[in-house]
C-alpha cells in the first residue's frame, strides 16, 4: 500500500509538477521555483502502480518526474494527456520502462538524464570486475567469519587482468569509459561489439597504444567484432552495456555463456533482462571458476533462485549510479527537462555535452528529450 503523504514545494507556483519519489539535493527544486512550478513529491518508498500514479496525477497536472521502477505505459500516458501533462521525465538515463511511442502519440515529450551517470556507472562495472576476478566478497566473508589462520600459497586464487582481453558489448558512453579504464589501468586489449563502430573509441585506444610504445611498453589492441558471439569467445572479461530492447533481451543465454572461456568474468550494469538469469545461475554452478558481477536483475528486486547462494557471483542492488554527485545531477537534469518544456524552450542535442546544465545558469533548453524529433521540438541554437 502506498503511503499517501505528499511534500509540497513552492505551493503558489502556477504549474503543477508531480514527482513520484523524493529526489536528492536542493538544486532541482530551485530550478522548478525559477520556472514558477508548484512541486508535489510523493514520499512513499514503495513502487507506485499505474492506478496510484493516475490517482496522484488527478484532473490537472503540467509535468511529471517518474522512476525507472514504474511502468509508464499507454494507459498512463492517455491519463496524463487528459490531465493536461505537457512533459514527462524519467529520473534515469535508461527509459526501457517508458512506452515512448505511446507518449509521442499523446504529444508528450519524454526526458531522460544522460551524461551524469557515465563515469559513475563505469566505475561500478570496474568495481564488480575486480571484486569478481579477485574473489573479494568470498575472501571478506571468510576473514570476517574468523576462518583466516594465516597466509597460504593457494588461498583465494583469482584471475589476473593485466595484459588479458576485455570485451565490451554496447560501446556507448558507459561501455566506452569502462573499456578505456580497463585498457589504461590493466593494459588489456579491447574487443567490442556494437551495432555501429565507435571510431572515437578506436582512435583513443590506438593513440594510447602509441603512447605505450613510445614509453617502451608493449602496445594494446582494439578490435571491433561484428557479433557479440565473437566478443564472448575471445575475451577474458566481458561487460554488458547495451540498451535493452527486443534485440538485446536475453542476449546472454545458455548457448552464449557456453561460448565464453571457462574462467571468464561476466559483468552486467545495464539492464537485468539482457541476461537469462536462470541460465547464468546454472552456468555458474557448472563452472566454478567462471565469475559474474551483477548490479541489475531480470525481475528486480527479485533474483533468480540460487543466485544469492553462489560464491562465484558478486551481487549489488542496482547502485551503478549511486554517488551523491550523480544522483543530484540526475535530479537537476530531470527538473531541467520538465521546466524547459513548460517554458517552451527547445531541446538540447543528444550529442551535446550536458555539463552546462549543472552550473548556476543552465542553458534555456531541455537537456534530454528522447522523442524531440518525433514531436518536431526545435533544437537549441544558443541563448
Ligand atoms: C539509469 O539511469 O538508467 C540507471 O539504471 C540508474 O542507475
Amino acid at each position: 500500500m502506498v503511503d499517501k503523504t505528499r511534500k509540497i514545494f513552492n505551493p503558489s507556483g502556477e504549474h503543477r509538477v508531480l514527482v513520484t519519489r523524493e529526489l536528492p539535493g536542493a538544486r532541482w527544486l530551485e530550478i522548478f521555483e525559477e520556472a514558477g512550478c508548484r512541486v508535489e513529491i510523493c514520499s512513499s518508498q514503495e513502487v507506485m502502480s499505474g492506478d496510484e500514479i493516475r490517482s496522484e496525477v488527478g484532473d490537472h497536472c503540467d509535468g511529471v518526474i517518474g522512476q525507472l521502477t514504474e511502468a509508464w505505459n499507454e494507459e498512463i500516458f492517455s491519463a496524463l494527456k487528459i490531465a493536461g501533462v505537457k512533459v514527462y521525465s524519467n529520473y534515469a538515463v535508461g527509459y526501457n520502462n517508458v512506452d515512448v511511442e505511446a507518449a509521442t502519440s499523446c504529444g508528450i515529450p519524454v526526458g531522460n538524464t544522460p551524461g551524469v551517470l557515465t563515469e559513475t556507472t563505469a566505475e561500478m562495472a570496474v568495481t564488480l570486475t575486480l571484486a569478481a576476478a579477485r574473489r573479494v566478497i568470498e575472501a571478506d566473508k571468510f576473514t570476517r567469519g574468523g576462518k583466516y589462520r594465516g597466509w597460504q600459497p593457494s588461498m583465494f586464487l583469482g584471475k589476473l587482468l593485466y595484459r588479458k582481453t576485455v570485451g565490451v558489448i554496447g560501446a556507448g558512453r558507459i561501455g566506452s569509459v569502462y573499456g578505456k579504464i580497463m585498457v589504461e589501468g590493466f593494459k588489456m586489449d579491447l574487443i567490442y561489439h556494437d551495432i555501429r563502430r565507435n571510431e572515437t573509441l578506436e582512435k583513443y585506444i590506438s593513440d594510447y597504444s602509441r603512447f605505450l610504445t613510445e614509453h617502451g611498453e608493449k602496445p594494446v589492441a582494439c578490435d571491433y567484432a561484428g557479433t557479440a558471439d565473437e566478443v564472448l569467445a575471445r575475451a577474458d572479461v566481458v561487460s554488458l552495456h547495451p540498451v535493452l530492447d527486443n534485440t538485446t533481451f536475453h542476449l546472454i543465454n545458455a548457448a552464449r555463456l557456453d561460448l565464453m572461456k571457462e574462467d571468464a568474468v561476466l559483468i552486467n550494469v545495464s539492464r537485468g533482462q539482457v541476461v537469462d538469469e536462470a541460465a547464468l545461475v546454472a552456468h555458474c554452478r557448472d563452472h566454478p571458476s567462471f565469475r559474474t558481477g551483477l548490479d541489475v536483475y531480470e525481475a528486480e528486486p527479485d533474483m533468480a533462485p540460487g543466485l544469492a547462494g553462489l560464491d562465484n557471483a558478486v551481487i549489488v542492488p542496482h547502485i551503478g549510479s549511486a554517488t551523491g554527485w550523480t544522483r543530484e545531477g540526475m535530479a537537476v537534469l530531470a527538473a531541467c527537462n520538465v521546466a524547459a518544456i513548460l517554458r517552451g524552450y527547445p531541446a538540447w542535442r543528444k550529442t551535446q555535452n550536458i555539463d552546462p546544465f549543472l552550473g548556476d545558469d543552465p542553458p534555456r533548453a531541455a537537456p534530454g528529450i528522447v522523442n524531440a524529433d518525433e514531436l518536431s521540438i526545435p533544437y537549441y541554437r544558443g541563448d
